[in-house]
């Protein structure tokens, strides 16, 4: 009697099911639907660099600082498109310098870490700048841009002393939203152009708006925003009380709607900023008490990733009107601050379509907001405000890569049917699966006689439904199980949408998802994550990546493109070593939100800029390490030392009670269990 193997096996060479998926092996071409480019990909037999470039849409989102170099390594352009072909960084280098032993010259850290790139920040900087010159120049606009940097987006200290450095020949500032980014915003400052901003928004209290007015006496060019109407009479009292003039503006409650998920609080009905009535109240008031001349800012933010140059220009027009209005009523207006909202393409699609893309340039951004407000403003026969944008997402995003490493990978379906579990004697077992799975067996091979796909997909599910059931009745073996599982996969890969030709893994990572991609994690939105090497090889399986945690939201399920899985390269530590996978675009908000959900904390940190004079092409500026698991417990009101203390005692009272320690051994033990708290916390891969 033939085994249930070789009875579908007989099926598929009766030719009513495609042969070869059954089989699939560690060389099956990976499925990319839709698109035809992804078919040629299915065709071609051979595999290049360029087709990884495609494959993975570098193209679309990585340009212009990341390339795939001829060795099939993710390189790095840090000065864009400036960039000269010896100054490209190849990732892998800067992978090999980090966890290379001391010994051997390398830092001997271990993935995960933060490749930071202070150059591509500059470039960012000077990009956004001169997007803005050359449209104020090509309209003839009367005034400048001089934009602030959010400190929320990434509040790192070498971060926000980077942009402030870089920025200084423009004036660039920085915006705060809290009295702790204030202290911050204020320190980097002293080292940035004395012109440039500092606007503070956000909710303020007595303390926010005095330490606010202090900074103007420290002569910082300081703007309090009004964020609510209640914040006036705060300023006023206290710029009395600490004998400060200050200045002064409002944030404007827009009611042109963004409606992607940034834009979810923007409208008349939006969380922020002053109505139309509050402003009006909030001029009066400072008209009344001779202070008119103190507002002299109009700032309003719709949200963050703004698909379209239309929404731009929709919201500036409408704020460019408050503008002039405010003009009229007696203010003494000078800057115009259109928040954020500056957008990335983190899936390469340049489309309108989702929160994940945008479908304008920066130059296009800058051309519409300068167009805009000229247009208005000399319809109203009012002088063009200097420009300010608080662009977060647009300056940051590009400057780290978040490199982690693969540490095992399973299969979710049985793809080597040389590990199958053995197939029982068909006979006893068909007789073992009780009726119903029976017939859907008999229904399974009619189905797949008649190369029926659709059919043989819906009895596989329902044979493998009844003999779960009836495994859970206790009438079926463990291997019994197996089999039918096995049998399911095959069908599925045999008559299944073309991605389920090959293999699928699910790739364990060396990572949490909640302290690195916490916006994944959210609200599910997604970054560009590639293999950083191996590009020059076709990718054969495909993966799910699941995280370290033990949770199970702590994997992901969706990919730039929606696809469910990344294409990926067969991961055997032992036959290819190790594999390392990056995280791009995840300079903005994923740092500064990241938690401690099981401990893990930040990833490790290091620095690099090119240098010619270097093998390689680069020095590392500085290394930052992530906590250790004693600086994690401390930052959770743990106290390592008291618990080494304790471990001590406990192990000294053993030694007494039973004999079995002696005071040298109790102190040897807890001197080694002191050092677990200078730990890594990640896994160590060797
Ligand atoms: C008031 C304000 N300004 C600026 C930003 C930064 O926006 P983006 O990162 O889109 O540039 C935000 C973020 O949502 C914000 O709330």
């Amino acid at each position: 009697m033939p085994t249930l193997e070789q009875c579908i096996d007989d099926i598929a060479l009766d030719h009513s099911l495609p042969l070869s998926p059954f089989s699939a092996g560690d060389n099956a071409n990976v499925g990319f639907p839709d698109t035809t480019t992804v078919h040629s990909f299915e065709k071609s037999d051979s595999w290049s660099t360029s087709l990884s470039y495609t494959l993975y849409r570098v193209d679309g989102w990585g340009k212009p600082y990341f390339a795939v170099n001829p060795a099939g390594n993710i390189s790095v352009r840090t000065h864009g498109q400036d960039t000269f072909p010896s100054q490209d960084i190849d990732l892998m280098d800067v992978v090999n310098k980090v966890t290379d032993p001391i010994s051997d010259g390398g830092l001997g850290l271990c993935a995960p870490f933060i490749v930071r790139f202070p150059e591509i920040l500059k470039h960012r900087l000077e990009s956004l700048q001169s997007a803005f010159n050359s449209a104020v120049s090509s309209h003839g606009y009367g005034a400048h841009y001089q934009g602030v940097y959010p400190v929320k987006c990434n509040q790192d200290r070498f971060i926000v002393e980077d942009i402030v450095k870089f920025g200084k020949p423009f004036r660039f500032g920085l915006e705060a939203g809290s009295k702790t980014e204030l202290l911050l915003a204020m320190h980097c400052l002293s080292k940035g152009s004395p012109d440039a901003l500092l606007v503070c928004n956000g909710f303020k209290d007595a303390e926010y708006i005095s330490l606010a007015l202090l900074s103007r006496k420290l002569a910082f060019n300081t703007v309090v925003v009004f964020e609510q109407e209640e914040e006036l009479d705060l300023v006023i009292e206290l710029s009395r009380k600490l004998n400060v003039r200050p200045v002064v503006g409002v944030r404007a409650k827009l009611r042109t709607i963004h409606s992607g998920h940034f834009g979810s609080t923007s409208g008349e009905k939006g969380k922020f900023g002053l109505t139309t009535a509050q402003i009006l109240r909030i001029v009066g008031k400072l008209g009344q008490e001779g202070m008119l001349n103190c507002l002299q800012l109009l700032h309003f933010h719709i949200g963050s990733q703004i698909p379209t140059t239309a929404l731009v220009a929709d919201s500036a027009s409408e704020a460019a009107h408050i503008y002039c209005e405010l003009v009229r009523l007696g203010a003494s207006m000078r800057i115009i601050d259109v928040g954020g909202g500056l957008g990335i393409d983190y899936d390469g699609s340049k489309s309108s379509d989702s929160d994940l893309s945008v479908s304008y340039t920066l130059e296009e951004y800058a051309a519409t907001i300068v167009g805009t407000l000229m247009s208005v403003c000399d319809q109203r026969s009012v002088k063009h405000p200097v420009i300010s944008s608080e662009s977060g997402r647009a300056t940051v995003s590009h400057h780290p890569v978040l490199i982690f490493e693969v540490f095992s990978s399973s299969t979710n379906e049985q793809c080597n049917s040389a590990k199958s579990a053995p197939f029982p004697n068909v006979e006893n077992f068909l007789d073992s699966l009780g009726e119903e799975a029976q017939a859907d067996y008999k229904s399974l091979v009619a189905a797949a006689c008649r190369g029926d796909n659709e059919a043989c997909l819906h009895h596989a599910d329902r044979l493998k439904q009844h003999t779960v059931l009836r495994f859970k009745q206790g009438g079926l073996t463990m291997e019994q199980l197996a089999s039918v599982d096995d049998l399911h996969s095959m069908v599925s890969r045999a008559a299944g949408e073309p991605s389920s030709h090959v293999p699928m893994r699910t790739y364990r990572v060396n990572l949490s998802i909640f302290t690195s991609m916490p916006s994944y994690w959210g609200f599910g939105h997604l970054f560009p994550i590639m293999p950083i090497h191996h590009l020059d090889q076709r990718p054969t399986v495909r993966g799910v990546i699941s995280d370290l945690t033990l949770d199970s939201d702590g994997k992901i399920a969706t990919y730039i493109g929606g696809e469910s899985s990344l294409p990926l390269h067969e991961m055997d530590r032992k036959k290819c070593g190790r594999y390392y996978l990056g995280m791009f675009l995840g300079g903005a908000y994923e740092e500064a939100l990241g938690g401690l959900h099981n401990m893990l904390g930040d990833p490790n940190v290091v620095r690099l800029e090119t240098d010619a004079g270097s093998p390689q092409g680069f020095v590392l500026t500085r290394l930052l390490p992530g906590p250790s698991c004693g600086d994690l417990l401390r930052s959770l009101h743990h106290e390592p030392k008291c618990m080494v203390e304790d471990f001590k005692r406990r192990a000294e009272e053993l030694g007494v009670e039973n004999g079995e320690l002696s005071g040298f051994a109790a102190e040897t033990l807890s001197g080694g269990l002191a050092q677990f708290f200078a730990n890594w916390p990640y896994l160590v891969l060797t």
